[in-house]
């Protein structure tokens, strides 16, 4: 199997049964941007609310935010992004194609039609939109191309409503939007993406210490949600690659199939946002000790993409194997992320006693693991392959046994694991303690 055909494969799965959709499809699709269906948005939200538990709600120092998409214009232009957040661009003289020129190999020659390429410029990926009725400039807004921005403005209005002591951070899940040249490799380069941010405040002196907790924290993150740490790296930036506002960035890489790029950025950014914020705001944004000290706080920014933690999360999981003599394909994610945590069966669905039993484990379940799923469609073989795909951990069957045609067995059904393919009997009171285990 050659890497394209994983991502082929992949992508074809995830359309299949419901993960992700290419945005407005009907319509020939819009580049860049993916719709999530009811699979792809419960393995979204697991993804999201666990990051939540573990880097905000899990921690006494971190505080949660939810900042508008729209800034003042003015935000931007003091971060340099408006006169600086730009990719190479190079224009096709002949189909017009346009490209970034840091993608390609031969910076001279059409990929599309061999013509000859035009000069290199620089392209600012900020989208812009009008707010209001004026259409003067006054009107400009951008759609933040960073979640980072909605936590240093805010800096101020939490130190005076909850008077955190140092360190301490903001933590804030949202989309953000940039208009990238070449979208590209399914959910890795998107124009609309969603982000997982940190702004982590510390004393200056402090920064080295709190830059090492975070990546030990990052990488515990990796095993939380099931990425494969054997192919992910961590890549020390080269000084003269740092952005603007870095003095230290360490990327964290994931082996796609499609190559080994970014999967998220761990960034120290000095006090270069509260700084420059504070001087074009005229607003004080500095620090205040309990013995009188002031300073501007200095930031580590540890920043996850949520679209390539899924992609990570799904690559890791897809596994082909064969099973009982024949082959199959599954998503081995952690019960943790599953989209689906169980799915009950009736072994029949034509005999009322057993999908009326059936249907009463079911609704016990799903009262206590609201992502527990019923399926009764086709045998249970079928089945099985069906859940496996989404990867469904367990599944459950009720039998004759379960009513008590064996009274020894009465009130047990099987459970499968779909990793292994066993299947073992257990006591329909020790289910949901069962996968509650499983998915803590
Ligand atoms: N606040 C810092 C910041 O935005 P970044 O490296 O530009 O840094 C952070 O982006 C993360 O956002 C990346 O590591 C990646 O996970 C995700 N990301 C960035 N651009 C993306 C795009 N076009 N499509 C999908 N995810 C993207």
């Amino acid at each position: 199997m050659t890497h394209d055909d994983t991502m082929e494969k992949l992508i074809s799965l995830a359309k299949r049964r419901g993960f992700i959709y290419q945005g407005s499809e009907i319509y020939g699709g819009l580049a860049g941007t993916y719709d999530y269906g009811p699979l792809g948005t419960a393995l979204k939200n697991n993804i999201k609310n666990l990051w939540w538990r573990k880097f905000v709600n899990g921690r006494d120092d971190m505080y949660g935010m939810d900042a508008a998409i729209l800034m003042n214009a003015r935000v931007w232009e003091t971060t340099g992004h408006v006169a600086g957040f730009a990719d190479p661009l190079v224009e096709c003289t002949k189909c017009k194609k346009r490209f970034r020129a840091d993608q390609l190999e031969d910076r001279t020659k059409c990929p599309e039609c061999g013509s000859v390429l035009g000069p290199e410029r620089q392209f600012n990926m900020m989208l812009s939109t009008r707010v209001g009725a004026m259409e003067d400039s006054s009107s400009v807004s951008y759609l933040r191309p960073e979640t980072a921005q909605g936590m240093f403005v805010n800096f101020k209005n939490v130190i005076d409503s909850f008077h955190p002591k140092m360190p301490f951070g903001l933590g804030q899940i949202g989309k953000a939007f940039r208009n990238e040249i070449t979208p590209r490799d399914f959910i890795f380069r998107l124009r609309e993406l969603e982000q997982m941010e940190i702004e982590y405040f510390v004393r200056p002196n402090d920064w080295e210490r709190a830059f090492e907790e975070w990546r030990v924290a990052m990488g515990e993150w990796l095993d939380l949600v099931g990425i494969n740490r054997a192919i992910t790296h961590e890549v020390e930036i080269d000084p003269a690659d740092l952005a603007h506002y870095s003095k230290r960035t360490i990327d964290f890489e994931f082996e796609y199939p499609f190559g080994q790029k970014e999967l998220y950025g761990l960034a120290y950014r000095t006090d270069f946002d509260l700084a420059s914020h504070a001087k074009a705001s005229s607003v004080d944004l500095a620090y205040l000790e309990e013995d009188g000290t002031r300073f501007v706080p200095h930031v580590i920014e540890p920043s996850f993409g949520v679209d390539r933690t899924i992609l990570a999360v799904l690559l890791s999981a897809y596994t082909e194997d064969e099973l009982g003599g024949s082959p199959r394909t599954y998503l081995k994610f952690h019960p943790r992320v599953a989209p689906i945590k169980a799915a009950v069966f009736p072994l029949l669905k034509n005999k009322p006693e057993l999908v009326a039993k059936a249907r009463e484990i079911y609704l016990t379940l799903k009262k206590e693991i609201p992502q527990v799923a019923w399926d009764d469609n086709g045998n249970v073989g079928k089945r099985y392959r069906r859940q496996d795909e989404v990867g469904t951990p367990f599944c459950i069957t009720v039998d004759f046994d379960t009513l008590g045609e064996n009274a020894e067995l009465k009130d047990t059904v099987t459970i499968r694991d779909r990793d292994t393919g066993e299947q073992k009997r257990v006591s329909v009171s020790e289910l949901t303690n069962l996968i509650k285990t499983a998915i803590l």
